[in-house]
């Protein structure tokens, strides 16, 4: 534990999972060399941004958490990290000249020599190269959540999605060894986590460095024999590279969660090539088919980008009759942003903003319809839930392997077991009672299954 005069940081994360587990193991490490986290920016010494570039909004938001600070930043560190870091790289200094460090995911690890220089003094240091080679691991992961860890196995994209900013952002891919994915899997059980989600940009792309060469399909496998885990994850799948091997891992093994998160990001066919997505509309919907025929249930949700260049009524009308065929548990949709550096520039952007308004609301009722009516055929189900926390008006809230949303009464009518002393980290079975289109409202059945374990870090 770090002493009361040690230096403080303050660190806060905008986008995706691999950056709020990216701002896990940055944390873990100024905590390794002594600092002491603290909970606003005002008490800090070292303030860092983790930022996303993946949208302009998303970008934005940096630029108007930096703007506060003006000339003055009071004698403390501001750190910007992540993708907007390795996208604007040294301009951020011209706009924010009170900025000391701009360093991008592939560079993090240098990340202890950077934070030695700017220990010593140096002001304006840059972290930019895009590694090859090396992955981000630390010693120590200052980890948000006690019963969910979060695990690195690839970092990077080799795709080329016209859209998109990741490739550019975090480099080419880099997958871990899968003796170091397991090795720490083991030692998360160790500390108490049960569910385990192992991360990667595309997944799917997952080859093992090592002489094993395993594939994804493989380390999915291996991962759900780890001895005490109860429950892994994966995200995100790019659909091409999504084999009928995951399906059948995820079949044989009941600790891999029956949910599969599958962008499709559009329903037609000349839009995907324009997105150069490597996939057509029915090579994607073999894939929903081969999921949908698993020999358990397997809850599918996607990614949708509404209005990108050239997309007219009838490629959006494809996107909704896919909808309507896919039947997902789940959506994310977005209005088309154009992002600096990818190829879709040189298409422009000739879909009006109100125009992407009306698609997107438009697509968000017809899912929203699609969510309604299959939660509302959970009703009578019963589903096993790890305890999250807080739900809606004093009821905890916990997720099924599907992954979705149940709240549940603290204390229900008494029917002989122990829930009353349900807490976070806790197994329980519910019974569905009610559903909306976004959660499902139950009730505890049968007791504890499981007693969470405080964890040690
Ligand atoms: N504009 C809008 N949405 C985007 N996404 C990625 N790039 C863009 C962009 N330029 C969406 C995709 C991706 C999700 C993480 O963000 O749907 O799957
Ligand atoms: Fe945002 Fe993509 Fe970077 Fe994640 S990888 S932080 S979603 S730009």
């Amino acid at each position: 534990m770090a002493d009361a005069g040690a230096k403080t940081f303050y660190i806060e994360t905008f986008g995706c999972q691999m950056n709020a587990h990216d701002s896990e193991k940055v944390a873990g490490l100024l905590i390794s060399r002594g600092y002491r986290q603290v909970e606003t920016d005002g008490q800090a010494d070292l303030i860092l941004y983790n930022t996303c570039s993946i949208r302009e909004k998303a970008a934005q938001k940096v630029f108007s958490r930096l703007g506060q600070f003006k000339r003055d930043n009071g004698g403390k560190t501001i750190a910007v990290l992540g993708c907007v870091a390795q996208q604007e790289g040294e301009r951020i200094f011209e706009r924010a000249p009170w900025v000391g460090l701009v360093c991008g995911s592939a560079s993090y690890r240098k990340l202890p020599q950077l934070l030695a220089e700017l220990e010593s003094g140096k002001r304006r240091l840059t972290g930019l190269s895009l590694d090859t080679e090396e992955t981000f691991e630390t010693e120590f992961t200052r980890r948000d959540n006690p019963f969910r860890a979060y695990i690195t196995i690839i970092e990077g994209c080799d795709k080329s999605c016209a859209y998109c900013v990741v490739p550019m952002t975090r480099g080419p891919e880099r997958s871990r060894t899968s003796e170091s994915v397991l090795a720490e899997a083991r030692a998360l059980v160790e500390l108490g986590y049960t569910e385990i989600q192992l991360l990667g940009q595309n997944v799917n792309s997952y080859r093992d460095p090592s002489a094993r060469k395993w594939n994804f399909a493989e380390l999915l496998s291996a991962a759900g024999e780890v001895g005490g885990v109860r429950r892994v994850r994966f995200t995100t799948s790019h659909p091409r590279d999504f084999t009928r091997e995951i399906v059948q891992a995820i079949e044989a093994h009941p600790v891999l969660c029956n949910h599969v998160h599958l962008p499709v990001q559009s329903g037609s066919t000349a839009v995907l090539a324009g997105m150069k997505r490597d996939y057509t509309r029915e090579q994607y919907l073999e894939k929903i088919d081969c999921i949908r025929c698993a020999k358990r249930a397997i809850s599918i949700t996607t990614d949708i980008i509404v209005g990108f260049p050239g997309e007219t009524e009838a490629d959006f009308e494809e996107t909704l009759s896919l909808l309507d065929y896919a039947q997902y548990d789940s959506l994310f949709s977005f209005k088309y942003s154009r992002r600096p550096g990818t190829s879709a520039l040189a298409l422009g952007d000739a879909i009006p903003e109100e125009e992407k308004g009306r698609r997107l609301r438009e697509l968000q009722a017809r899912q929203r319809a699609i969510q309604e009516r299959r939660n509302q055929s959970l009703i009578g189900r019963r589903f096993e839930l790890l305890v999250e926390g807080q739900g809606r008006e004093g009821q905890l809230s916990g997720r099924t392997s599907c992954h979705r949303t149940v709240n549940f009464p603290r204390n229900g009518s008494d029917n002989g077991s122990d829930k009353g002393s349900v807490k976070p980290g806790d197994y329980v079975w519910v019974r569905v009672t009610q559903a909306g289109p976004n959660s499902l409202i139950g009730e505890v059945e049968g007791g504890l299954l499981w007693g969470a374990m405080a964890t040690q870090n």
